[in-house]
């Protein structure tokens, strides 16, 4: 109809189809552009998905191989057929991306495959996939274009030598050696995915300590038991430079102390020192939109962008890169437009890196609070010490817990271990409802599970553990 929208939503990531979907089940007449042919963005097409398929089935691969035969569990000719964990892996985005294409119908959102751009404020410019062009009138607009990977000056991405997650995630054959620039999220996780698999793998990270942001204590444990499996970290050294030499690569790098230049072959080089902001094309600017000095679309109270009926969330806007976070701020937009109380929690967002064992964290990391100045406790038990985590034969990493010295109240908590994942989300819970360590430790948890390995860590911040 030539009714215009009351939300046109750029970009079909999580942040993007989770608000259209939401504006829509609130009444709004909501369309979503998006340009990659399928929708759920980055997360599903070429990140958090494909990678967790990749680290399960690399998982149980491992597993198998290193430790059934201690469990009393036989195999014979154990090996990785790579063509079908492709195809496992292709299968599981498909049936994912098409699944969102349903909800789409279901919720009655308008879904354009193509280009979307600012023709004016309240006009989208469609260039669509089948080669035809459509101008859309809108009430408001919600930017949600998400992010890149950044390249490396001078190790420019072919994706068959020189990757990034996306040709990480679909290489033609497992590679015997694995060069990865950047000790971050993705490079942990995909060095795990061909560790496991054989390749060696050797990760060069800038600073003294992998996935900087964590807390301390947590990455220098995590670290360890990484080096254990097998994946060679060269933290504290730059890199200098590298090259594409066809059927290969090196890089050369240094101590970032000073220190003898090295030189590194391997088959494929991992470029995964953080991504960028993906605004290209979207004439944002010329309607009025302002960039900050990371290229991020700056954002004011509930998302404005300074342009009236403008709103941007997600990886294009400041804050963590995380899919989660994006849906929550999507959310949000939608019962903002819809004259709701629309609002997200920033000190309750947690992080999980999905390698074996598991990081998951929430709130304040320990070196936080010392630098501000905060008055804490601590607490902390070891999955040693956990019966189920004993049964499950899988007992490496702990649980730590931090709290403020006066109140109790939770300020933060951050685990490495089995299933950390999962785990997290009750402290999250505590986090948002203002929960002290005390009111976890005197919840009932079930026997023998994970979980109780957070109650003892609460137990420990507050009086004393039972099991330790
Ligand atoms: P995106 O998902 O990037 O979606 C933006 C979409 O907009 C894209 O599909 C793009 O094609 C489209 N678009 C851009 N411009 C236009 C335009 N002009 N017109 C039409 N369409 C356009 N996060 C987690 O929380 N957990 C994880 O386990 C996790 N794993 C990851 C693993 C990898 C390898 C990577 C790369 C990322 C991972 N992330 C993870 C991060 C997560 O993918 C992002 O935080 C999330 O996708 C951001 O959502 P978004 O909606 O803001 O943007
Ligand atoms: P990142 O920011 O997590 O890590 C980049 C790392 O590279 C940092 O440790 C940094 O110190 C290092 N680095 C930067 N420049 C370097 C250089 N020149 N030489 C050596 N090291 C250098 O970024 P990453 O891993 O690329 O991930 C991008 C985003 O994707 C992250 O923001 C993350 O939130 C998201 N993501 C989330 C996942 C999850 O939630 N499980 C999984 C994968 C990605």
């Amino acid at each position: 109809s030539s009714q215009p929208f009351d939300l046109v939503v750029i970009g079909g990531g999580p942040g993007g189809y989770v608000a259209a979907i939401k504006a829509a089940q609130l009444g709004l007449k909501t369309a979503c552009v998006e340009k990659r042919g399928t929708l759920g963005g980055t997360c599903l097409n070429v990140g958090c998905i494909p990678s967790k398929a990749l680290l399960n089935i690399s998982h149980k691969y491992e597993d198998a191989h290193k430790n059934f035969k201690g469990l009393g569990i036989k195999v014979d000719n154990l090996g990785v057929d790579w063509a079908q964990v492709q195809k496992k892996k292709g299968d599981i985005v498909g049936s994912l991306t098409k699944g969102i294409e349903g909800l789409f119908a279901k919720n009655k959102v308008s879904y354009y495959k193509g280009w979307g751009k600012f023709a004016t404020k309240n006009e989208i410019a469609i260039d669509l996939n089948d080669g035809k062009k459509e101008t859309i009138t809108t009430k408001n607009t919600l930017i949600a274009t998400g992010s890149e990977p950044t390249p490396f000056p001078g190790l420019e991405f072919d994706e068959k030598i020189i990757i990034s997650s996306t040709g990480a995630l679909s290489l033609q054959q497992i590679p015997k050696k694995m060069i990865v620039i950047g000790g971050g999220v993705i490079g942990v996780e995909m060095a795990s995915v061909y560790q496991r698999l054989g390749t060696e793998v050797t990760v060069v990270e800038y600073l003294d300590n992998i996935c900087g942001a964590i807390d301390l204590e947590i990455s220098k444990a995590f670290q360890k038991i990484l080096t254990k499996q097998g994946i060679k970290f060269l933290i504290g050294h730059k890199v200098l430079g590298g090259k594409n030499l066809g059927n290969g690569a090196e890089v050369t790098i240094e101590p970032v102390k000073g220190g003898d230049k090295i030189t590194l072959t391997a088959d494929h080089v991992l470029v995964s020192t953080g991504r960028r902001p993906y605004t290209q094309g979207l004439n944002a600017e010329s309607i009025g939109v302002k960039l900050d000095n990371k290229g991020r679309i700056s954002i004011g109270h509930n998302f404005t962008t300074g342009v009236d009926g403008v709103y941007a969330i997600g990886d294009v806007v400041e804050g963590p890169m995380l899919a989660h976070k994006a849906e929550e701020e999507g959310i949000a937009v939608a019962e903002i437009l819809s004259g709701k109380v629309g609002h997200v929690n920033y000190d309750a967002i947690p992080g999980v890196i999905y390698t074996s064992p598991e990081v998951a964290t929430v709130g304040k990391t320990e070196e936080e609070l010392k630098k501000a100045g905060v008055q804490y406790s601590k607490g902390s038990f070891p999955f040693l010490a956990n019966s189920r985590a004993k049964a499950n034969d899988d007992i490496e990493g702990f649980i730590k817990v931090l709290t403020d010295k006066k109140t109790d109240k939770l300020l933060g908590v951050h685990i490495v271990g089995p299933n950390a994942g999962e785990m997290i989300a009750e402290a999250v819970l505590g986090i948002e409802y203002g929960a002290a360590s005390e009111d976890l430790a005197r919840t009932c948890h079930a026997h023998p599970t994970l979980s109780e390995a957070l109650k003892e860590a609460c137990m420990s911040a507050h009086f004393k553990p039972i099991h330790m």
